[in-house]
């Protein structure tokens, strides 16, 4: 296999806290290996549209602390066409560059990898979203710091309910998966954690409420992942009140807040990690992995394991969250 001289860098799909120290440690890595390293903007959009900068060094200082991704990010449905992946191959070839690491979920992945399997480009993934619902990493970039937005946001909520005796009804994201609304559900000391991988019971949830206010609870605080079945916070909220009228009910979305932010330490390590390990990778000759880690050892993952999945969810986690919120 011959030596690749040239890569790009591009990040896709939803934006994570933490996709620039990955940028950065691609980029830096790169050049200390002698190579050429391209940022490719706003993700396959820009590979279609040659929107192609060489990187150096200094194109990257004094970003590991900013939330956000500098390449910027798009979802490409032209990528799809013949026209939009003929358009990206032909500025591979302008720049001349030989293989690729992509920044971001299973989606962009598999992209990825039809485009280099077609036109003959090695191509490397790091796994940059908020959702932390890909196979074969313990975690995702951007995860950490997810957590820790909305843990900030529902501890103040946790203010103004104790405050007029009221429930909560958080959501929180995940697209459909439930690691985010598990995890922070917990450190929040939620009275209860509605996630997507379970069937949500409003008469259990009552009936959890009710053990609570027995027990003197004046307020109280549910977690809703976006996507779980029963249909939003809004609607867990409204189901509530209509059958438990004991207390006044309030509704808040944290939303995008969760996507943004400087990414936090633990955030700021696992992407310069994976986006070290995503260039060596490429010079070992790998192809069609993406970086993982695993008990705290970094792992190729072949992009066909690394798929979404929200259905491995810790029960046990959710079980411990009640007996430990009553
Ligand atoms: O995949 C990351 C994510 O933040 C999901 O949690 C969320 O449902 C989705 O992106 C929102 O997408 P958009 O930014 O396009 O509204």
């Amino acid at each position: 296999m011959k030596p690749i001289k040239r890569i790009g860098v591009l990040t896709s799909g939803g934006d994570a806290p933490g996709m620039n120290a990955a940028v950065r440690a691609v980029v830096r890595t790169a050049i200390y290996n002698e190579l050429e390293v391209y940022g490719i903007f706003r993700g396959y959009e820009g590979l279609i549209d040659g929107d192609i900068e060489r990187m150096e060094n200094h194109s990257v200082a004094n970003i590991i602390q900013r939330g956000g991704t500098i390449l910027k990010t798009a979802r490409s449905e032209r990528f799809r066409t013949e026209a939009g992946l003929q358009a990206a191959y032909e500025n591979t070839k302008k720049f001349g560059i030989e293989a690729l690491v992509i920044i971001g979920g299973d989606g962009s992945f598999r992209g990825g990898l039809e485009f280099g399997n077609r036109y003959d480009l090695r191509v490397v993934g790091v796994p940059g979203t908020i959702d932390n619902d890909l196979y074969g990493t313990d975690y995702t970039i951007g995860y950490d710091t997810a957590l820790n937005t909305v843990v900030e946001a529902v501890d103040k909520l946790r203010d103004t309910a104790a405050s007029h005796n009221r429930l909560f009804f958080v959501e929180v994201m995940g697209r459909d998966a439930g690691f985010i609304a598990l995890r922070s559900g917990i450190a929040v000391g939620a009275e209860d954690i509605l996630v997507p991988e379970t069937t949500t019971s409003i008469e259990d949830l009552i009936a959890r409420l009710e053990i609570g206010r027995r027990k003197n609870k004046t307020s109280g605080i549910i977690i809703v992942a976006e996507g779980d079945d029963s249909g939003g916070a809004f609607e867990v909220a409204r189901k509530v009140k209509e059958k438990f009228t004991q207390y006044e009910t309030r509704v808040a979305i944290i939303g995008h807040l969760q996507r943004g932010g400087s990414p936090t330490c633990m955030d700021r390590v696992l992407a310069s990690t994976m986006g070290f390990e995503a260039v060596n990778a490429l010079l070992k000759g790998e192809n069609g992995v993406m970086i993982g880690q695993v008990d705290k050892k970094m792992v190729y993952v072949p992009f066909g394991s690394a798929t979404k999945h929200n259905t491995d969810i810790n029960q046990k986690m959710l079980d411990m969250g009640h007996i430990l919120s009553t």
